[in-house]
């Protein structure tokens, strides 16, 4: 990191893994400096590694890296990288994460950081051994009206905070000749909707009303057996007609009842949380309602730009709000002058790249952490362990996250 003649900072960046995660992280990068001129940041697109050649090809003649590697060894020996993006599929987490760490890279680690709660233990000590800044790709808790739904239960202004509802329904598999990508295999993505995209809800929960202290849960496979997709190719999107079939070895739904800790904004409400990578109807309906004496909210990814409120409507007026996310919830003055004109799921990683950035300069600490990824997996290792033994699991107190009321 420098600061250049002009007083701006100069920050070099590396980047692990060019996929789509990859990509989008890069964009990210690069719209910084539209979105935020007044932070006085020049992120520099230094050196990207990915193992497929096409993929590294594109790092440098797409995405304007100024060179590219087949080994990501070679970013982290680069000493012109201040900061990297690991974008690895989840079984290469904890190898790059320590390997960053002991390179003293400060990282920004896509989700789940590894294949459950053991790995990402590991990359947190390594971080912290480090001394380095690691941040998530938790990327829905930027949006602007969960930003405002989170102040609303802090303030306490939906009264005491009774029970939450969540799904995480995809349809990014619900063809059965849907791929057989990476993320169906044990040994490289460890489970699978579980920490694909439950981890990203159990983040949202515990971001806006507290932290998840109990959890009994079941999960499903539907399609037991997918054409197989080549690692480096396609997406997980693709749909392979005639392909060799292999099994899949994770789940492809989840669903679980949850207690929220003693101590917490929404302490002791209760929930229900649910996620599907094989729903046919919603698309990306990712989405969280929360319950309260006082009144309720509602929000979905796939209508990111709005917030549905209840209550204070006087008791003949009962029913919700339709609320358009707008200047002064989060940050969404960044990107638009003016509610009703969209916000999308671009933006939401630049302002990740903003508060990584941020964090790393010492500025401030808004950043999803590491504390929070790993709260997040014993969340999902917890649910794990109770789906095999039709229990219930507690998971422990983590310190040091940015769970609501921490
Ligand atoms: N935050 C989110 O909303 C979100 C969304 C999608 C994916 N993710 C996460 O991002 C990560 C990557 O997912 P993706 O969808 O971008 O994957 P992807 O399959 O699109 O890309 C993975 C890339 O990793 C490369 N790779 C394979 N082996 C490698 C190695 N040894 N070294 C370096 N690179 C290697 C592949 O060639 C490929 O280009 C996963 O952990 C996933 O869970 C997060």
């Amino acid at each position: 990191m420098r600061t250049r003649e002009d007083g701006t900072v100069e920050i070099g960046v590396g980047l692990i893994s060019v996929g789509w995660m990859g990509r989008l992280h890069s964009r990210a990068y690069a719209n910084l400096r539209y979105a935020y001129p007044d932070l006085g940041l020049r992120l520099r697109l230094v050196h990207a590694a990915d193992p497929a050649p096409a993929r590294a090809d594109e790092a440098v003649e797409v995405l304007g890296y100024e060179r590219a590697s087949a080994d990501y060894r070679d970013v982290l020996r680069d000493p012109e990288v201040d900061v990297v993006s690991i974008c690895a599929p989840n079984f290469l987490h904890a190898e790059i994460g320590i390997a960053a760490a002991r390179a003293g890279k400060h990282f920004w680690i896509e989700k789940p950081v590894g294949r459950g709660e053991h790995e990402t233990r590991a990359v947190a000590e390594a971080a912290a051994e480090a001394g380095v800044v690691s941040s998530i790709g938790f990327n829905y808790r930027h949006a602007p009206a969960i930003e405002y739904l989170r102040e609303l239960v802090l303030e306490g202004r939906l009264g005491r905070i009774t029970n939450v509802r969540g799904q995480m329904f995809a349809d990014y598999s619900a063809d059965p000749r849907g791929a057989l990508s990476w993320r169906f295999v044990r040994e490289h993505a460890g489970t699978g909707v579980l920490g694909d995209l439950m981890g990203h809800l159990v983040d949202l929960v515990q971001y806006a009303i507290g932290p998840i202290a109990e959890v009994s849960a079941v999960t499903s496979t539907v399609y037991t057996e997918r054409p197989e997709l080549p690692m480096g190719t396609g997406t997980h999107f693709a749909v392979i007609e005639n392909g060799d079939m292999k099994a899949v070895e994770n789940e492809d739904y989840a669903g679980m009842l949850v207690r929220i800790a003693a101590g917490a904004p929404g302490a002791h409400a209760v929930g229900a949380l649910e996620a599907s990578r094989v729903s046919v109807g919603p698309r990306a309906s990712y989405g969280i309602e929360v319950y309260g004496t006082h009144g309720s909210a509602h929000w979905d990814f796939e209508r990111m730009n709005e917030l549905h409120l209840s209550g204070g409507l006087g008791a003949e007026n009962q029913g919700y709000t339709r609320v358009m996310a707008r200047p002064g919830m989060g940050d969404f003055a960044r990107f638009q002058p003016g509610a009703g004109t969209s916000m999308g799921y671009d933006d939401l990683k630049v302002i990740e790249a903003k508060k990584f950035v941020q964090a790393v300069l010492g500025r401030e600490a808004l950043n999803a952490n590491i504390q929070d990824a790993l709260s997040a997996a014993q969340v999902v290792g917890a649910a794990e362990r109770s789906a095999e033994t039709r229990t219930w699991q507690p998971s422990a107190p983590v310190d040091g996250t940015t769970a609501a009321g921490a």
